[in-house]
């Protein structure tokens, strides 16, 4: 199959574009730089250049692909509300360009605020609609394209999608900690997080591609829910830094944008999703990878 894939240079979206090369599909990976560029091409991947600011790039990837995987996401952390109007302005673009195709379009969101007091399930809708909501509103937006003629599935990826060389969440909690001087959690530490090895999350994207029906939520997520006080008691670890606990008053002080997230309860379960594709993690666990010196470069030895 001829796959578009945006954000082809990123953390999912890079071993996305292997995965998707090892099962066969050609991929045409979208790059803003001459650097992705380049290493696309290394891969055996096609490159079509182009911005999500430059939405007539974005539309042209699209008609050009018999599916889309949607990983580009600006993660403007200082600016979530741009970064939120840029993913809804690119999915409605894609959905305009697949409409009444019934071509694949996979886009990536995430599983924090689908429920309150209990782990997000598959079945569990967003209650993010619109552009002033959370990602923009776009896991919703892009299934309403399913009764336009678009094969659209939601991939969920867990708040960590961990692994050597990660900058996303954990790496950001662990540069907090470093700067600290002490790994803190936010209260008791009993909120959970599911998390995803980078290998699992990218063979899903790939079995959901060849496998899951218009409509689906498929959650990438191997561990239901780590309590975040384990996990900043591996960072300390890892570290060799002091753990506390951090009063719910000053976790913003503390954490900084990343608060919001640590503070959560970000517990999510997969059974369907393992149902439906087939899909087993085999790739270790957050704690085994920060143990391992995966964020530390400093492997904890038990002795
Ligand atoms: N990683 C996680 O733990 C996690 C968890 C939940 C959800 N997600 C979601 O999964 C998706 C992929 O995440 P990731 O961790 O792979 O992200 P990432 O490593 O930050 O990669 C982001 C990708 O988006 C591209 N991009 C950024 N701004 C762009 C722009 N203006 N125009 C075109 N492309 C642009 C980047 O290209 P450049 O290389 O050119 O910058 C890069 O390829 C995102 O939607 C993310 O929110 C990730």
């Amino acid at each position: 199959m001829r796959v578009s894939v945006t954000g082809s240079s990123g953390w999912i979206g890079s071993v996305t574009v292997d995965e998707l090369l090892a099962a066969g599909d050609e991929v045409t990976g979208l790059a803003r730089s001459d650097a992705s560029a380049a290493a696309l091409r290394a891969k055996g991947a096609h490159v079509h250049r182009g911005d999500l600011d430059d939405l007539a790039s974005i539309r042209a990837g699209a008609e050009a692909a018999e599916a889309v995987i949607h990983l580009a996401n600006k993660h403007d952390w200082s600016n979530p509300a741009a970064s939120a109007a840029a993913e809804r302005a690119a999915v409605q673009t894609i959905g305009d360009a697949l409409a009444g195709t019934n071509r694949p379009f996979l886009l990536a969101s995430g599983v924090a605020g689908l429920t309150q007091g209990r782990p997000a399930g598959e079945d569990d809708a967003s209650p993010f609609h619109g552009p002033e909501s959370p990602r923009g509103g776009s896991e919703n937006l892009a299934l309403e394209f399913v009764d336009r003629g678009v094969h659209t599935v939601a991939l969920r990826f867990a708040p960590t999608v961990h692994g050597a060389g990660d900058h996303g969440f954990i790496a950001t909690i662990a540069a907090v900690a470093r700067e600290k001087g002490v790994s803190g959690y936010a209260a008791d530490g009993t909120n959970r997080w599911a998390a995803v090895h980078r290998s699992d999350a990218a063979r899903l994207v790939s079995l959901g591609l060849a496998k899951a029906p218009a409509g689906a939520r498929l959650h990438a997520v191997a561990e239901d829910g780590i309590p975040t006080r384990d996990i900043a008691e591996a960072i300390g670890r890892a570290f060799g830094l002091p753990v506390t606990s951090i009063a719910p008053d000053d976790v913003q002080g503390h954490f900084g944008w990343i608060g919001t997230f640590f503070g959560m309860d970000l517990a999510a379960t997969s059974t369907a999703t393992r149902e439906l594709l087939g899909w087993a993690p085999t790739g270790p666990t957050l704690i085994e990878d920060l143990d391992a010196g995966a964020y530390s470069a400093r492997p904890i030895r038990s002795s």
